[in-house]
């Protein structure tokens, strides 16, 4: 088989046959196709789409370049969440031990932050002596001890879409819902979870800016689930303004310690228990409401087994950047616009972000949000606190804020609701 004929054959609008796909995956993968014309095909892939017998495919050849993982030894069923990022998206720390402490195992495989959006990752490596990478025998161990893991995915797992992603990352070739789709579930297939929510994020923070675009995205990951055989639900959030108070990396830590000690944001929490919810649900487990197991504390428990587990100190101090900057409110009236993408931008700018993959972050950066869109607030009150560790950052921290909030006389134009629906 050539790259040629098959990038002319996407280019020129034809369905691929799965024996090119197969072909073509699988030689990228062995650096036989070149990165050129992979770069060709994705762009005729972004530019032509694919059918959904396409996507099927693709997704089965970039887990099949790869190891799948097996939990078949484990006790209880697997399940578990992938959200397509935001500001402020803290949900999988209380989620994955509030799931175990009903009766499920959570392989969670995360990322890193990039750009405005943070990464798991990113805001556990702030507890002390946390460990993100673990062998599959360490993955199994912690998943047996503590219903759950959250750790980085190793290098066995699809590596034809490590890959492909930088190569779009570079390409101009990112937003194409086939090829996003295909890049999420292929690891989510791989990591072998026997159940996934997806939770997929709208709004001026998130990948998909409109409901018509999240849902079509979530309509292809849920039909690339069905196709290979897993309990796949979907459900559309609002990622229109941030979500809870924190937005950073060790803030977010002590936002979700909160949630699972029974407090915390009310959108945090209910996301949290929905989330839970439509995951025992997919996993077949009932008998357990996890509305109880964060009042209870064995959602609580859970999570300090698993950050011990890993190396954590469940009881460590959490970092704190050295200096703060407090944004307050010029004039009384409602906060009728706090906007997620700028106030993720300035976590970014203040540290709690990379620009590159290599770059540290600080553990201490971020932004904590002292109102949400609707609530009334009074003049001078706090709105915003900035934390850096160097007050240089600032400036440029406060300028991607300018704009980003607005105080009226009344509600203003409605934010979207917490969530939005639900795709099966
Ligand atoms: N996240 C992924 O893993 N892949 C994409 O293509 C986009 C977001």
């Amino acid at each position: 088989m050539d790259a040629i004929d098959v990038i002319r054959a996407k280019r020129d609008g034809q369905e691929l046959a799965p024996a090119q796909i197969d072909w073509v995956i699988d030689a990228y993968t062995r650096d036989a196709v070149a990165e050129e014309q992979m770069a060709a095909l994705a762009m005729a892939v972004l530019l032509n789409g694919m059918t959904r017998a396409e996507v099927a495919r693709w997704t089965d050849a970039m887990i099949r370049s790869g190891e799948r993982m097996d939990w078949s030894a484990l006790d209880r069923p697997t399940t578990d969440k992938h959200s397509t990022g935001g500001v402020g998206d803290k949900i999988t720390l209380p989620l994955a031990p509030l799931v175990a402490a009903c009766g499920a195992a959570v392989p969670q495989l995360s990322g890193r932050g990039l750009g405005h959006t943070g990464g798991t990752l990113d805001k556990l490596e702030s507890i002390p002596g946390w460990r993100a990478s673990l062998s599959n025998a360490e993955m199994l161990d912690v998943l047996a001890s503590a219903g759950a893991v959250i750790c980085a995915a190793g290098g066995g797992l699809a590596p034809a879409d490590r890959k492909l992603y930088a190569l779009r990352d570079v390409t101009g070739t990112v937003e194409s819902i086939p090829l996003i789709a295909s890049s999420i579930m292929s690891k989510k297939i791989a990591e072998g979870t026997g159940a996934l929510v997806l939770d997929v994020k709208v709004g001026s923070g998130a990948f998909m800016k409109t409901p018509e675009r999240a849902r079509e995205l979530a309509e292809t990951m849920v039909a690339i689930g069905k196709d290979a055989g897993l309990t796949t639900v979907a459900l559309l959030t609002a990622m229109d303004r941030p979500l809870g108070a924190a937005v950073g990396n060790a803030i977010e830590v002590a936002e979700s310690v909160e949630v699972l000690a029974g407090g915390g944001p009310a959108d945090v929490v209910e996301l949290t228990v929905a989330l839970a919810r439509e995951m025992l649900d997919a996993a077949g487990v009932a008998g357990k409401d996890p509305a109880d197991a964060l009042r209870d504390g064995s959602a609580m428990d859970a999570w300090r087994t698993m950050i011990s587990a890993q190396g954590g100190d469940p009881d460590a101090p959490l970092p704190a950047a050295a200096e703060t900057h407090v944004i307050t409110a010029p004039a009384a009236g409602v906060l009728t616009r706090l906007d997620a993408f700028g106030v993720g931008v300035a976590a970014w700018r203040l540290g709690a972000g990379r620009a590159r993959k290599e770059d540290p972050v600080s553990f201490g950066a971020g932004v904590t949000c002292h109102a949400k869109p609707g609530d009334a607030v009074a003049a001078g009150q706090p709105l915003l606190t900035l934390h850096a560790d160097d007050p240089a950052r600032f400036e440029r921290a406060l300028e991607s804020l300018d704009g980003a909030w607005e105080i009226g006389g009344d509600g203003g134009p409605a934010p979207l609701p917490l969530i939005i629906d639900r795709i099966a």
